[in-house]
């Protein structure tokens, strides 16, 4: 069955994806939220759910333009992103937990960056400049986003996590390196306490 026969109708379509990827991100990052240890990766993911309900008011104003109801179509990509992140924050241990959520999180800013990248290119081809100047925008943020996420994943939140897992693994390691070990320790009680307020 192809409805989709113009551009105009496949960039339509593309904003109906990309408007209810983002609804349903705006009640995946608060939960995301709750589920990081680390206050910076916390905060990383509460101002992306601000920026995201900026985003979702991009879309309604190019909606609005092309005379257009804002309706989503179901993102089944973000609904299977989302699940996945799900999954894993119940599955991994606190000690890990951040990191699996940092990389599920680029999982969707990368996609995000996809979609958005490709209705940018087709808004230009339609001529439809004020809605490739507020894809642009909403772009910006998603790149700058994974590149947040990325320095995250490079600094302290996977050095804690990798630490952690040696820890775990090589006990015996745990004496010689007890100057070094000051850190992740408090790390490890953080993640500990954490984990226990979470499940109680
Ligand atoms: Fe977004």
């Amino acid at each position: 069955m192809a409805n989709i026969g113009t551009l105009d109708e496949l960039f339509v379509d593309e904003l109906r994806d990309l408007y209810d990827a983002e609804k349903q991100l705006t009640k995946a990052l608060p939960k995301m939220a709750k589920a990081a240890s680390s206050e910076e990766l916390r905060a990383a993911f509460e101002e992306h759910l601000e920026q995201t309900e900026g985003q979702v008011q991009r879309l309604e104003q190019i909606f609005e333009a092309l005379g257009q109801k804002a309706t989503g179509k179901k993102c089944a990509a973000m609904a299977g992103l989302v699940k996945e992140g799900e999954e894993l924050a119940d599955d991994a241990q606190a000690a890990v937990r951040d990191a699996g959520l940092i990389a599920a999180a680029q999982k969707v800013e990368h996609y995000e960056i996809a979609g958005y990248g490709s209705a940018r290119t087709h808004a230009q081809l339609l001529g439809n400049d004020e809605a490739v100047q507020l894809l642009e925008e909403t772009l910006e943020e998603e790149k700058e986003t994974d590149q947040k996420l990325t320095e995250l994943a490079e600094s302290s939140v996977n050095e804690e996590a990798a630490g952690e897992t040696r820890q775990t693994q090589r006990p015996a390691a745990r004496a010689s390196q007890s100057a070094g070990s000051k850190t992740r320790g408090a790390a490890t009680a953080k993640a500990h306490k954490s984990s226990g307020t979470r499940h109680a």
